[in-house]
C-alpha cells in the first residue's frame, strides 16, 4: 500500500494539485463524505486508471443537509477511509474542517433551473444548491482536473455536470455505473441505518425501477402507465415507508415526456425505517 498524504488545509491541496500539473500529472478528484463503500471505491480504481494522480476528498458538508436531515448521524469512519484510499491508489486525502472550507457562511449560491426544481430539489430543498456550492469550491482548489460522481446520484451528476459546463470550469466530469448489491440494492452510505428485516425488503426499489424499464423496453409509451408499473411494486412490499417519488424523465433535463421518448430516466426515493433511500435506471425508448 502506497504512502497517502493527508491534506487539511484549503491551500495544500491546492499546492499539491498545482504541482501535480507542474510535473505535467493529471490530476482526478473524487469528491466523496466518506463512509467509504465497494462504490466509493470503483470511483478511485477509475481515476486511479485513468490519472497519474488521485485525490480523495472527504468532507460531511453541512449546506447540503437540510433542518432535521441526518448531518449528525452521517456514518463516519475517517481512519478506515483514509486506508481504503490509500489502498485503492490514491495519492492524497483532501479532508478539510467544516471552518476550513466555510471559514463564515457562504451567502453564493447556485440555482441550477429546472434541474433543482424536480426531484430531490423539490424534496429536500437546498440540498442541490449545497452540493453545488461544495463541488465548485472542491473544482476551484483542484483546478483543471477529472472529477468523478456516482449515477447513483443522477440528479446531483446533472447539476455537477452543468455547473462545470455553465462556469467553464477546466474540469472533465466523469460519469461512473452504480455498483449494487446481489439483490439489487444500490450501495450507500445511509444503507448502514436499515436493520435486517429493512435491508431485506430494500432490494424493492431496483425492482421497482426493473419493473418500469421492463415496459418501456416492451413498447409502452405512457408515463403514467410506468409510473404506475413501478408504484405497484413498490406497495408491493409492507415495510416500505412514504415514497417520495417514483418517476419516469427524460434523461439529461429531468423534465417529464409524453409520449415516453428518447434516453429517459426512472427515479425513484423511498423512506425505508430511519432510512431515505434513492435509486434510479436508465431505459431508451426508441422512436416507434
Ligand atoms: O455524493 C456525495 O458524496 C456528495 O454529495 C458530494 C458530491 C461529495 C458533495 O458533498
Amino acid at each position: 500500500m502506497r504512502d497517502v498524504h493527508l491534506l487539511q488545509e484549503v491551500a495544500a491541496a491546492r499546492t499539491y494539485c498545482e504541482a501535480a500539473r507542474a510535473r505535467g500529472e493529471v490530476v482526478g478528484l473524487v469528491p466523496t463524505m466518506g463512509a467509504l463503500h465497494d462504490g466509493h471505491l470503483s470511483l478511485l480504481r477509475r481515476s486511479v486508471a485513468e490519472n497519474d494522480v488521485t485525490v480523495a476528498t472527504i468532507f460531511v458538508n453541512p449546506l447540503q443537509f437540510g433542518a432535521g436531515e441526518d448531518l449528525e448521524a452521517y456514518p463516519r469512519g475517517f481512519d478506515d477511509d483514509v486506508r481504503l484510499c490509500a489502498a485503492e491508489g490514491a495519492a492524497a486525502v483532501f479532508a478539510p474542517s467544516t471552518a476550513e472550507m466555510y471559514p463564515a457562511p457562504p451567502v453564493t449560491s447556485l440555482d441550477f433551473g429546472g434541474l433543482s426544481a424536480v426531484l430531490e430539489g423539490a424534496c429536500r430543498p437546498g440540498h442541490l444548491a449545497g452540493v453545488g456550492v461544495v463541488v465548485a469550491k472542491l473544482f476551484a482548489i483542484a483546478g483543471a482536473c477529472r472529477a468523478y460522481f456516482g449515477e447513483k446520484d443522477w440528479q446531483q451528476l446533472a447539476v455537477v455536470r452543468r455547473l462545470a459546463t455553465d462556469l467553464s470550469l477546466p474540469v472533465e466530469v466523469v460519469g461512473c455505473p452504480t455498483v449494487r448489491e446481489p439483490d439489487g440494492l444500490a450501495l450507500s452510505s445511509r444503507n448502514a441505518y436499515l436493520g435486517s428485516a429493512e435491508r431485506a425488503a430494500a432490494g424493492v426499489l431496483h425492482r421497482s425501477l426493473r419493473a418500469g424499464a421492463g415496459l418501456i423496453e416492451a413498447g409502452e409509451r405512457r408515463t403514467g402507465a410506468v409510473e404506475a408499473a413501478m408504484a405497484e411494486v413498490l406497495a408491493s412490499e409492507a415495510l416500505l415507508g412514504p415514497v417520495d417519488y417514483a418517476c419516469v424523465v427524460d434523461a439529461a433535463t429531468l423534465q417529464r415526456r409524453e409520449p415516453l421518448a428518447g434516453e429517459l430516466r426512472l427515479l425513484v426515493a423511498a423512506h425505508l425505517g430511519g432510512a431515505r433511500l434513492i435509486d434510479n435506471l436508465g431505459a431508451a425508448a426508441p422512436p416507434p
